[in-house]
């Protein structure tokens, strides 16, 4: 597959996708929204896929937002649709996805880039990040999942700051409020993130996805979250990596898992 605003590297388990577009900050417009669907969808799919990190080209930007000139003109139906479509396409997908994603936010993440950095399962910045949503300066509000996933992250009273100022938070201060990780040197970034991704790799995919599945069931709406971990817990002790986690474990071996 080819793709006009990504580059997607593939290298021992890892998946890396870089959006594109460093002459506008790497923003989202709807095509870069569809390839990046769509190269989500294939890593998930390809089995030598284990980890999937996401990034921006470039040292200035992850995604400086949705592209503002596409939707502009837009009225209230047109409105509604742009984040409709967005968040099934991308932004739910990639919360939903099986395959760990990890963010490595390498510079501004605002609006729509920190709403997809804030869909990935966990993030990690470049000490030059800066983070925001700054959707009210341009009168609408957060509409890729910003208004759920910050209050969800960080607590309601700083999101509802940093929604109603507009305003940036730079890494240091966004790992004290746990919107990320880990906060490295621009250099260190992605090899950094490769570390991690390495760590979880020598553990059970199906396990790891079934772990992804029942914390998010946690924040779905109607959906005990205590009885979906039941559920994946039960799940887990007929599969494969199951007998060889717990047969290596008391043959004092390490673990050799398939993958997924
Ligand atoms: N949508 C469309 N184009 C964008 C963009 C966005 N969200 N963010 C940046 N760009 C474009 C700029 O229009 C400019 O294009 P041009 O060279 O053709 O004029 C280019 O990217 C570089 O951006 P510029 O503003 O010149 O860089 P800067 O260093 O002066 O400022 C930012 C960087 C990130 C502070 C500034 O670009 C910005 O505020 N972007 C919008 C952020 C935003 O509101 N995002 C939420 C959208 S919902």
């Amino acid at each position: 597959m080819s793709y006009n605003n990504l580059i997607l590297e593939q290298n021992n388990g890892i998946a890396t996708i870089t959006i594109n577009r460093p002459s506008k900050l790497n923003a989202l417009n709807k095509e870069t929204i569809q390839e990046l669907h769509n190269a989500f969808a294939s890593c998930d799919e390809d089995a030598a896929t284990q980890v999937i990190i996401i990034t921006g080209s470039g040292e200035k930007a992850f995604v400086a937002g949705a592209d503002i000139s596409e939707f502009a003109n837009f009225d209230i139906e047109q409105g509604g649709q742009l984040a409709a479509k967005g968040q099934e396409l991308l932004f739910d997908f990639i919360e939903n996805l099986g395959t760990p994603v990890i963010a490595a936010v390498n510079g501004f993440a605002l609006g729509g880039g920190l709403e997809l950095a804030m869909s990935c399962h966990f993030r990690v910045a470049s000490d030059t990040a800066k983070m925001g949503l700054p959707e009210v300066s341009l009168g609408v509000i957060p509409g890729y999942g910003g208004t759920q996933r910050l209050p969800q992250l960080i607590g309601k009273g700083r999101a509802m700051e940093m929604i109603m100022t507009a305003g940036m938070i730079d890494a240091n201060q966004a790992m004290r409020y746990g919107l990320v990780n880990h906060v490295q040197n621009q250099d260190d970034l992605i090899p950094f993130c490769e570390k991690i991704a390495i760590k979880i790799m020598r553990n059970s995919s199906v396990a790891i996805s079934a772990s992804i599945r029942a914390i998010n069931a946690g924040f779905e709406d109607g959906v005990n979250g205590y009885e979906a971990e039941v559920n994946e817990f039960g799940s887990c002790f007929g599969t494969e990596d199951f007998k060889e986690g717990t047969t290596a474990f008391l043959e004092k071996r390490k673990a050799d898992f398939p993958g997924k």
